[in-house]
């Protein structure tokens, strides 16, 4: 049997080979230090476990799910935005419950444009963002995420022709996968850029938890009026270690929440309803474990990029998520990079052009093993000899 069309127009997964090719270099007995993907390493905090194990075992939570989800999820994900971003949320209509954020990121396009609508997406941008627009039969343009301009679009930059056809935009901050993070200036200029233009925003919040050196990442819904353009999608899955058990809410404009509700009626029957009742458990709960991880990543982050500049790596320090975003040394393209180290210093890597054309000349780092694993990672990229002449220009 063959594909549908719309299958076939799916845009191929670049990760699928890089996961392949470190998994052959495994098989063959290689001791590879993997830093090429996104998956959390650390478990799940012990309290939203027993939170888990205690619902399971309660049979009310084996029959289906309400549709839209369980109440006491979107009175906690309205309560956590409130503590945690002073942003009020109508558990009622203003929260739709997702299993994990990604599902959102497909479907939102689907749920709020037609075939043939034009999208606006970051570039380099979380790879996943095409699956909807490729299911949902649109178009898209991109918005270069630059280093001068601190890793955030520059909306001035974008053509009349661009501006009028985009319908709907897709913003990720922290972001994957530059680790760049945004301000509440950048994201009321947001605001007033898409009211101006008739353009929906969906901000990818996904890394929220994760900001360094005292900078606490700002959410999209502090910006004033962002409730009456967009929504922000949260998941579970990096801030407590969640990522397998597949939970996350989109939270802000009433009308796209009813679409995504609306949408996820014909597809889904919600989430487990003991899942629903941890994820409660995990916004409601004591937040140290939240504080803990994040400090973990920083701490690993600092490890890093010490080790990279001891020697002689000229890269910039990511300002959140947990992802570096490093600069590949002249003469080489992210990929020919990124095959480098794999095959000669057994160190897995993201190559940037995965991300998309404005993510060539650089590789992303996952922050996802030990400092043991990652100083090890960065003493067998030195025995390569490729940054002795940079040593005297780097500047922290
Ligand atoms: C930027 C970004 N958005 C969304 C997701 C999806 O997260 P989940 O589906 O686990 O909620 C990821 C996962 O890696 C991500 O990096």
């Amino acid at each position: 049997m063959k594909l549908s069309n719309k299958l076939q127009k799916l845009p191929t997964q670049f990760f699928a080979a890089l996961v392949q090719r470190v998994n052959a270099a495994i098989a063959e007995g290689r001791d590879v230090i993997n830093l090429g993907q996104g998956n959390p390493d650390r478990p799940t905090p012990p309290h939203i476990i027993k939170a888990m194990q205690e619902a399971a075992a309660n049979p009310q939570t084996h029959k289906y799910s309400p549709f839209r989800g369980i109440q006491e999820l979107k009175e906690a994900a309205a309560a956590f935005y409130k503590r945690e971003y002073s942003v009020d949320i109508d558990p009622d209509t203003e929260v739709a419950i997702m299993g994990g954020s990604k599902i959102g990121l497909v479907e939102l396009p689907i749920a709020i444009l037609n075939p043939g609508d034009t999208m606006l997406l970051p570039d380099p941008g979380y790879p996943d963002y095409l699956s909807g627009v490729a299911l949902g039969d649109m178009h898209f343009d991109t918005m270069p995420l630059l280093e001068e301009n601190e890793f955030l679009p520059d909306f001035g930059a974008l053509s009349n022709e661009v501006k009028n056809r985009a319908k709907l935009m897709y913003l990720n901050y922290p972001n994957n996968p530059t680790g760049g993070t945004a301000t509440l200036e950048f994201f009321e200029n947001t605001v007033h850029f898409a009211k101006e233009n008739d353009i929906a925003v969906v901000h990818d919040f996904a890394y929220g938890a994760l900001g360094f050196d005292g900078k606490r990442p700002v959410s999209f819904l502090q910006a004033e009026g962002a409730k009456e353009i967009g929504v922000e999608l949260y998941t579970l899955s990096k801030t407590y270690n969640m990522a397998g058990w597949r939970v996350g809410f989109a939270v802000g404009n009433t009308e796209i929440i009813e679409a995504i509700n609306l949408i996820q009626d014909h597809l889904f029957c919600s989430v487990f309803p003991a899942i629903q009742h941890a994820a409660a458990a995990a916004l409601n709960g004591d937040q140290d474990c939240v504080e803990e991880q994040r400090a973990i990543y920083e701490s690993r982050r600092n490890v890093l990029i010490e080790e990279a500049h001891r020697i002689g790596w000229d890269v910039k320090a990511p300002n959140g998520s947990f992802f570096a975003w490093l600069k590949v040394p002249e003469g080489y393209t992210s990929e020919e990079f990124a095959d480098l180290l794999l095959d000669k210093a057994n160190v897995a890597v993201a190559a940037g052009n995965g991300f998309g054309e404005f993510g060539e000349g650089y590789i992303r780092v996952g922050l996802l093993v030990s400092e043991e694993r990652l100083i090890e990672a960065i003493g067998r990229i030195e025995k390569l000899e490729l940054f002795k002449d940079e040593t005297a220009s780097i500047t922290k």
